[in-house]
């Protein structure tokens, strides 16, 4: 562990029914709201609808978007988003390169989400576990944001089979044994089979995956297995109430054209700028 305080881990007991699995909320409540009418249509319960974090970030409505979580009732786990506001820190704790276009990015969104969300949200935030697990199906889940040894460490589809491997090794010291790890963080979808152990990462609802496309993505689990879903939503609304609130600054144009505003934070082989690149990126 290379995080200074004590872990939460937040076990759930036995699941039963389908699981809906979310993260990267990131302050869009449009997206938020579609995702919650898929949810009720397919009634599922608020303990099987669970949340991989950051439900704060570049969008429009931080405040909003906590409360609504938290009225959800289900299982919230603490994203760096959460984390670093409930702390009183200063920056969302990524951890980007003083100079990169994403710390440059970030300080307009964070300091938007810092003064728009509320003490008695920061309070709960503060309170939301590290690691939650469950059984489900026979399988042992564990669901943390980044990765075992960092909350902001970024697991991407293409980090390399043995870095995952330590994280899962780490992970078993920290929770014990488990068959799959729901993840977070890089907002992009992924599944990888790393020995025994499935590594899956929903992706966002909040934000587009970097593939030119405005639809987002989150995650349902069956008896059958994970399966990836895309959510649309009004994403033209969310780029308006963006701007309503001044930030101007790029994500509010990535809503509409799927592209980042920036690739520095990719890993080189993922970077669309990258002759070599195939896209690998979620679909
Ligand atoms: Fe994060």
């Amino acid at each position: 562990m290379t995080q200074g305080w004590e872990m939460i881990v937040r076990d759930l007991g036995e699941l039963h029914g389908d699981l809906l699995i979310y993260g990267g909320v990131y302050s869009n409540l449009h997206a938020l709201r579609a995702f919650m009418d898929i949810a009720q249509g397919a009634k599922i319960p608020a303990c099987n609808i669970i949340c991989t974090g950051d439900i704060v970030a570049y969008c429009a409505d931080p405040e909003a978007c906590a409360q609504r979580v938290r009225a959800i009732g289900g299982p919230v786990l603490a994203g760096n988003c959460e984390r670093n506001l409930a702390n009183g820190d200063d920056d969302c704790g990524c951890g980007f390169d003083e100079d990169s276009a994403c710390n440059l990015l970030s300080r307009a969104w964070y300091a938007h989400a810092d003064a728009q969300t509320s003490v008695e949200s920061k309070k709960w935030m503060a309170t939301l576990p590290d690691r939650i697990v469950f059984s489900h199906h026979g399988k042992r889940y564990a669901v943390l944001h980044g990765a075992a040894s960092d909350i902001s460490r970024f697991i991407w589809p293409t980090t390399p089979d043995t870095v995952i491997a330590a994280e899962i090794e780490i992970l078993t010291q920290q929770v014990g044994a488990v068959d799959i790890v729901l993840a977070g963080h890089t907002g992009l979808l992924m599944t990888r089979k790393i020995g025994s152990t499935i590594w899956h990462n929903s992706g966002a609802i909040g934000m587009p995956a970097h593939n030119g496309k405005p639809s987002t993505h989150y995650s349902v689990i069956s008896q059958k297995g994970i399966i990836n879903n895309t959510l649309s939503y009004d994403h033209h609304a969310a780029h308006r109430a963006m701007r309503g609130v001044g930030l101007t600054q790029g994500y509010d144009k990535t809503l509409l054209s799927g592209v980042w505003p920036s690739e520095d934070n990719l890993p080189v082989d993922m970077r669309v700028s990258n002759p070599d690149c195939e896209q690998k990126t979620a679909p």
